[in-house]
């Protein structure tokens, strides 16, 4: 069974792209988001109830700008732009456009209309705005229903063709009434129900897999993160140990302990046939001498494929699954949005690779984050698991910053066990995101005793986030984190300085690289 009804976001390039879709969801409305080229006949279908065109960093009136044809509108579904969704609406139907003298840029003040879209939001709000251009003359039809001091037309709306625009940025948290604003697009206008569960579609995740792998055989990438279990979870509900072999790939960039406990976790709760590679010597020698982060990321996803084909060759294993979830594919660009890093599981495989993209699985590519856990919880997956913090595919290559040795990963190692430790007896390990230690490549002059001392700079991260699209620095407590310096410069030879990191995301990410 498909989904009975979806909203088609099409992606303009916006940074926040990925957080429409999550808005849309969390209101239990399935949504995927597309490049807006995505031909009509490969997404219209008879659940689709509405579209959103999205922000980019584009002006419309520029040459080459992405665009979309004007038979979009025709699909007799409501189209909602925002941002340069508004600025095309307006491009395509007539409207007049004006550089704004000011450009509004954060909190703004908008007065509403009493109409449909602002149904339950107050006449006087407060909205995210972000863009130059703004429209001075609505189209043909389009009736304001918005304003701010400088942007008169801050939303505008042909009710009779059900044709929407929004100048400001509904999805993010910073407009204060966004969240019903949205609601009201996907319920009131489009007339979407709701009650979309990602832990209800278990079954039909289940039966794809088995209608896709038919009799053949599959060896599934397991890192021990969430995305990977959830997937190797899933296709071990859909397939039996003779067809499924899970390879849990040790490149010698694992936190301490780590392979011994996701190898135990894995026999004992999920009854899955695990096979243990150690490559950590292959993979350490081809990162010798690597400084630059992107070729770090793209030698681990190469090593990583040609070990999992010599295992398919080993099984006679035809498809390879992997736990890519939806923002690695957006995040890789796989929408109309800028690449900020290569995902290794979304990489690209490797020219000659053994397998081509159809042999290639990912039961979980159009979820986010907690609806992985939430299928995770839903397939039985024991709660510390499902809620084990993410840990990059790439693993302590990305937390050191130039060359990767065995010093320092013993050094990273090290250092990381001790703040974990620190966190979690200061009871706040339950309330963070991610939390590790970074090897800075940074040495600094200290002195200990009574001798002069040249050592690393270790840098402490942790972060609260929803979905780790937007993070914000964790307040950990100033006692805690002086304990964890001391710690850390007296128990690992080698440190002798200890940063907090205090960067939001954005601008920053979460890893260091
Ligand atoms: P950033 O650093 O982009 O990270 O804010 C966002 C989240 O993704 C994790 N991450 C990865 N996970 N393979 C993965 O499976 C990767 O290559 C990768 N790179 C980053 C990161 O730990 C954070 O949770």
């Amino acid at each position: 069974m498909a989904n009975a009804e979806k909203i088609i976001i099409l992606d303009f390039g916006g940074q926040y792209n990925q957080l429409i879709a999550r808005r849309v969801r969390e209101a239990g409305v399935y949504c995927e988001i597309l490049n807006y080229a995505a031909p009509v006949e490969s997404w219209r279908d008879d659940a689709l109830r509405g579209v959103i065109l999205t922000g980019g960093p584009n002006s419309v009136y520029a040459e080459g700008a992405p665009r979309v044809g004007k038979e979009l509108f025709d699909l007799g579904v409501p189209v909602l732009g925002i941002c340069y969704g508004m600025q095309l609406i307006n491009y395509l139907f007539g409207g007049a456009v004006a550089s704004a003298e000011v450009g509004e840029y954060g909190h703004t003040e908008l007065t509403c209309a009493d109409v449909p879209l602002f149904r339950d939001v107050r006449r006087h709000t407060v909205v995210f705005m972000n863009h130059n251009d703004r429209v001075s003359v609505a189209p043909a039809g389009f009736a304001p229903i918005a304003s701010t001091e400088h942007c008169p037309i801050a939303a505008f709306a042909d009710e009779s063709r059900r044709v929407y625009g929004v100048q400001f940025h509904p999805e993010v948290r910073h407009t204060v009434e966004g969240t019903q604003m949205l609601r009201n697009f996907v319920f009131d206008i489009c007339g979407c129900r709701g009650g979309y569960r990602a832990e209800d579609a278990i079954d039909r995740m289940v039966a794809e897999l088995r209608d896709r792998v038919g009799g053949g055989r599959v060896v599934a990438g397991l890192s021990g993160g969430v995305d990977s279990s959830v997937a190797c979870a899933l296709a071990g509900r859909a397939l039996g140990p003779d067809q499924l072999t899970c390879v849990f790939v040790d490149h010698g960039l694992l936190r301490k302990d780590e392979a011994k406990q996701v190898m135990a976790t894995y026999r004992d709760h999920l009854g899955l046939n695990v096979v243990h590679v150690d490559a950590s010597e292959r993979f350490l020698e081809a990162l010798r001498g690597v400084t630059e982060p992107e070729r770090k990321r793209k030698i681990i996803g190469e090593l990583f494929v040609r070990v999992f084909e010599e295992e398919a060759r080993r099984t006679g294993a035809d498809f390879l699954l992997q736990g890519t979830i939806y923002p690695d594919r957006i995040e890789s660009g796989m929408g109309g949005s800028a690449t900020i890093k290569s995902h290794h599981n979304v990489g690209g495989l490797p020219k000659d690779s053994l397998f081509t993209k159809d042999h290639i699985l990912e039961p979980l590519s159009l979820l986010f984050k907690d609806e992985v856990r939430a299928v995770g919880e839903g397939l039985g997956i024991p709660h510390d698991m499902v809620w084990r913090q993410p840990f990059p595919g790439p693993g302590l290559a990305v937390r050191i910053i130039g060359e990767i040795t065995r010093e320092k990963l013993d050094i990273l190692r090290a250092c990381d066990a001790v703040y974990l430790e620190e966190l979690a007896n200061a009871g706040l390990s339950g309330r963070i995101w991610q939390s590790f230690a970074v090897l800075t490549g940074v040495r600094t002059v200290g002195c200990m005793g009574d001798d002069r001392t040249y050592g690393y700079c270790v840098g402490l991260r942790a972060v609260t986030s929803d979905d780790a699209m937007t993070v914000e620095a964790a307040e950990i407590p100033y006692p805690v984190l002086k304990k964890c310096a001391a710690r850390i410069i007296g128990e690992v030879p080698g440190v002798n300085r200890v940063v907090y990191d205090i960067t939001d995301k954005p601008p920053g990410t979460i890893e260091w690289e």
